[in-house]
């Protein structure tokens, strides 16, 4: 099975240390961070993984991970969901996509219909926040409807594709998954699951150490 892995963006939460760098390969705990998503496709059954990211950073995905993975160049930073159009053709059927800084504890199942995953945390007004009572996605809410994180793991089928293409720039200038994902809440089309065990994205300087030390702990 094929799955995507996005690993796009600046990092621009972490400051100076991924002004160079690229945030992807810095370590969590012995690991390089983007082994994370890795494991977690691996464990729903994929032996074919895209990597997506900007065209300065393709090479050193390459150097590291070498044959067994493809990789594709997202032009310019459009986004999560511009990440994700650059992966048509690659993925079909049913098929899950990970971004690269987001730490699971535990293996996943493959569902067998598309699938948004969510995570308590105490801080939802970071992610985007899922409203069980209106079904729908609210991105960096300023007053959250609940504490259930839209985690960055998402099952989605071939349909994404004709999506994305209708999504118009957010605030903030980009192509949201958020808006992905509540086309799919409004039509019925996707299960809402929650994740078992630690969640963590890894783009904040507390969020890196929390997932360094949990794996530290799991190591
Ligand atoms: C992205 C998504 C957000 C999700 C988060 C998970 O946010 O837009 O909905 O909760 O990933 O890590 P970003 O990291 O691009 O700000």
């Amino acid at each position: 099975m094929r799955g995507v892995i996005l690993a796009g963006g600046r990092g621009t939460r972490l400051g100076d240390t991924t002004r160079v760098a690229n945030k992807h390969l810095l370590p969590v705990y012995d690991q390089p961070m983007i082994y994370r998503p890795i494991a977690t496709l691996r464990s729903m059954g994929c032996d074919d993984i895209l990597i997506v990211s900007g065209g300065e950073c393709i090479g050193g995905f390459a150097e590291l991970l070498g044959a067994g993975f493809t990789y594709r160049v997202q032009a310019e930073p459009n986004g999560v969901a511009g990440a994700l159009a650059c992966a048509e053709g690659y993925a079909s059927g049913l098929f899950p996509v990970i971004l690269g800084d987001n730490y699971f504890e535990a293996p996943f199942e493959m569902p067998s219909r598309p699938t948004l995953y969510t995570s308590p945390t105490d801080n939802p007004s970071a992610f985007g926040v899922f409203d069980p009572v209106e079904n729908v996605i609210v991105e960096k809410p300023a007053h959250p409807a609940s504490d259930l994180a839209v985690a960055g793991l998402y099952v989605y089928d071939e349909r994404v594709f004709d999506v994305i293409p209708t999504l118009v720039p957010s605030a903030r200038g980009e192509l949201e998954i958020t808006d992905v994902n509540n086309w799919y809440l409004e039509r019925g089309l996707a299960d809402v699951v929650l994740v078992d065990g630690l969640w963590s994205d890894m783009g904040t300087p507390d969020s890196l150490l929390r997932a360094a030390l949990h794996a530290r702990r799991t190591a």
